[in-house]
């Protein structure tokens, strides 16, 4: 009976192993890990419009040939996410029409726009140096099929990262007007880039739960202050200055002190009112409805074969 099942959920949870999809499991966890699993997807698959916005404008073949890999590593991660939320009984074409709608979210970070071919290098290094902070512990998510899809994103985004940090590097070696180039970048996307990680614990109504079902490993302010420890020496290395006044080393505490995001600023963004939510939605919106004759003309076909 359901209190036995209960207890099995408990226990797994309890000796952080796997809850696979046939598994009995509260109807708020599976809610609870549809919403963040889609969010996510929705995240690498709208990640790609700032990205792609410089594929045709790239300085070299080299260059061109990096960004459009990574783009579409974004495609399949997305792709790999919307399959592992498909376990729990949800579709792929609700779950767009959910972002579509409004009802869903996707990450903060690409409500921001990418002005120069720096933001290319920016991206890579701190946005998916933030991916690599909060995604790396959700390789341990207790939901198997979303800890097996991180396993092989890990690997893709650190590839993701390392294209971005050699990027600026190689233009922090370049004329000044790449440097001021690079250190504008940094400066409009560092507290965006803090915010990917979420509310302060303290305003975060679903770290809690999470925490205690394994669904999130590191609660939001953990990682954040993993991403500013990572990053520090990097900017040194780079030559770069990370624009936050009160970044400081703290031998105490053996890690940095820093100054805090505009959170006013970040429930604008995820309410619909940063500066390019309009622009992306509208843009996935159109190439959901674009795309609607090649899933009308795959179904018929795949109803023919069945005739047959
Ligand atoms: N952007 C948009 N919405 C955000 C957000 C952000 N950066 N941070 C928090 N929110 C939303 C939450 O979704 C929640 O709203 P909801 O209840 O409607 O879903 C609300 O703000 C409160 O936040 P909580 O901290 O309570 O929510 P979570 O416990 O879900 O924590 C999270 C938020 C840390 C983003 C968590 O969901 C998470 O770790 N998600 C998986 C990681 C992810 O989505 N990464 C996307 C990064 S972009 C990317 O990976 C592409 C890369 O390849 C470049």
């Amino acid at each position: 009976d359901e209190s036995e099942l209960r207890a099995v959920f408990e226990a797994t949870i309890e000796r952080h192993d796997r809850i696979e999809p046939r598994d009995w499991m509260p109807e708020a966890y599976r809610k609870t890990v549809i919403r963040q699993v889609a969010q996510h997807a929705h995240s690498e698959i709208i990640g790609m419009q700032p990205e792609g916005n410089w594929i045709t404008r790239a300085p070299s073949l080299r260059r061109k040939a990096i960004l459009l890999a990574k783009v579409q590593d974004e495609a399949g991660h997305g792709l790999y996410l919307y399959s592992a939320c498909e376990t729990l009984g949800v579709s792929r074409l609700e779950l767009t029409e959910m972002l579509i709608n409004g009802k869903q979210k996707y990450s903060s970070i690409f409500n921001y726009p990418t002005l120069s071919y720096a933001d290319v290098g920016t991206i890579g290094w701190l946005v998916d140096g933030a991916a690599i902070c909060n995604q790396v512990p959700l390789c341990r998510t207790s939901y198997g099929p979303y800890g097996r899809s991180m396993i092989r994103i890990c690997k893709e985004e650190s590839f993701h990262q390392r294209q971005g940090y050699e990027l600026l590097a190689t233009m922090m070696r370049g004329t000044d007007e790449q440097r001021e180039m690079v250190q504008e970048s940094v400066n409009r996307f560092w507290w965006p880039a803090l915010m990917m990680f979420g509310p302060p614990d303290d305003d975060s109504p679903n770290t809690a739960q999470s925490m205690a079902w394994g669904i999130k490993r590191n609660t939001n302010d953990d990682l954040r202050q993993r991403m500013v420890d990572m990053t520090v020496p990097q900017a040194k290395a780079l030559g770069v200055t990370l624009p936050d006044p009160e970044l400081r080393w703290n031998e105490e505490r053996q890690s940095h002190d820093f100054g805090s995001p505009d959170w006013d600023e970040f429930k604008d963004v995820i309410t619909g009112n940063g500066p390019c939510n309009t622009q992306r939605i509208a843009h996935r919106r159109r190439a959901h409805e674009d795309g609607a004759w090649v899933r009308e003309a795959a179904m018929a076909f795949a109803a023919r074969g069945a005739e047959a």
